[in-house]
């Protein structure tokens, strides 16, 4: 399966000058010494969340939101590793409750060692990435990233709350998104702010919006597949009962939508064809604007004293988000 977004993530380790990818290479060792020192079998399920992948799309923006051409420093690798390892801990907790057998076409920690290992081992994660910036001996980074878990899950329990509910609006819809996904992005643009010494507030505003962008265009690929692409198959979330904009705004625009009953579909052939119901009714376009909106949004309210290598780094990470999908 090819990797989408791995061009741009190049593109921003290019742009961020040879620092970044010393940085970011830091990054991989330190995170997999900082699982593997916890013992058969967390360090093994810990571990291989680690090595399985992924686009590093957090941790490459804590580099660059610290300043370009990214300089190296223990800070900013213990910063990077700190929301890189929450990110992964949020996966394998959110495999958990999606029941989803695939994840960086490798089986989820869930599928392959349980339950309660799969806790077990977003739990580890969670606290490696909580030591790893207690080690660094700053609050400002810890109280950042601390918000951010509350938040996500927090977000996770609001999905939870309007599983299989149909008549949950896009604004509510938006601050799931909000939870899930983009306070996780403002605290890698807020770490990297402040390992850079600069403000927290506009790059962390940027960072939450092409968050939400991301997490909208997600589950517009839900929607699209190809299953070549996402490793799943298409109408994933509508057979978890996750409803998600793409839906909620087909059943505005087709009322003959808004009567079904999610928890019958129960079979991956009906879940594609009511895939094609919603696109039928132009609500994918919707989504899209959405965030692409969102996007050109973040893009535009980026301050102005900012230097102009690092807006263009920022620049091509919010126009990597888009895409990622399109
Ligand atoms: C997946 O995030 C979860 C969402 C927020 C949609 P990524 O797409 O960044 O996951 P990896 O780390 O690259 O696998
Ligand atoms: C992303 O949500 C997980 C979190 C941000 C907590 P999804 O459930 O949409 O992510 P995928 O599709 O499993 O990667
Ligand atoms: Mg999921
Ligand atoms: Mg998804």
């Amino acid at each position: 399966m090819s990797i989408p977004g791995v061009a741009t993530v190049e593109a921003v380790v290019e742009a961020g000058g040879a620092g970044t990818a010393r940085v970011m290479a830091r990054v991989e060792e330190r995170m997999v010494e900082l699982v593997s020192s916890h013992g058969d079998p967390l360090a093994r399920h810990g571990g291989e969340t680690i090595t399985a992948g992924g686009k590093r799309l957090r941790p490459l923006l804590v580099c660059i939101a610290a300043g370009v051409p990214v300089a190296e420093s223990d800070t900013l690798v213990r910063a990077a590793v700190a929301v890189e390892l929450v990110h992964a801990a949020t996966l394998v907790h959110d495999d958990v409750l999606d029941g989803a057998n695939l994840r960086r076409g490798r089986p989820t920690v869930v599928a392959a060692g349980g339950r309660l290992m799969a806790v077990a081992t977003g739990d580890l994660l969670f606290s490696r990435a909580f030591a790893e910036l207690a080690a660094g001996g700053e609050i400002g980074p810890i109280r950042a990233l601390s918000v951010a878990a509350s938040a996500l899950a927090a977000g996770e329990l609001m999905q939870r709350a309007d599983r299989w509910n149909l008549t949950v609006d896009q604004d509510r819809y938006l601050e799931r998104c909000r939870l899930k996904t983009g306070v996780l992005f403002r605290a890698a643009c807020e770490l990297g702010a402040l390992a850079g010494g600069a403000p927290t507030g506009a790059l962390g505003s940027f960072g939450e919006s092409i968050g939400v962008a991301f997490q909208l265009l997600d589950d517009v690929l839900d929607v699209t597949g190809p299953v070549e692409r996402t490793g799943k198959p298409r109408g994933t979330d509508l057979l978890d009962g996750t409803v998600t904009l793409p839906l909620i705004e087909a059943c505005r625009r087709d009322p003959g939508l808004a009567l079904l009953d999610l928890r019958a579909l129960a079979d991956p052939r009906r879940a594609a064809s009511v895939c094609d119901q919603i696109e039928a009714t132009g609500a994918l376009d919707h989504a899209r604007d959405h965030a692409l909106a969102l996007v050109a949004d973040a893009k535009a309210a980026l301050p102005g004293w900012l230097p102009d290598a690092q807006r263009g780094a920022l620049e091509l990470v919010a126009d990597g988000v888009v895409e990622r999908y399109s």
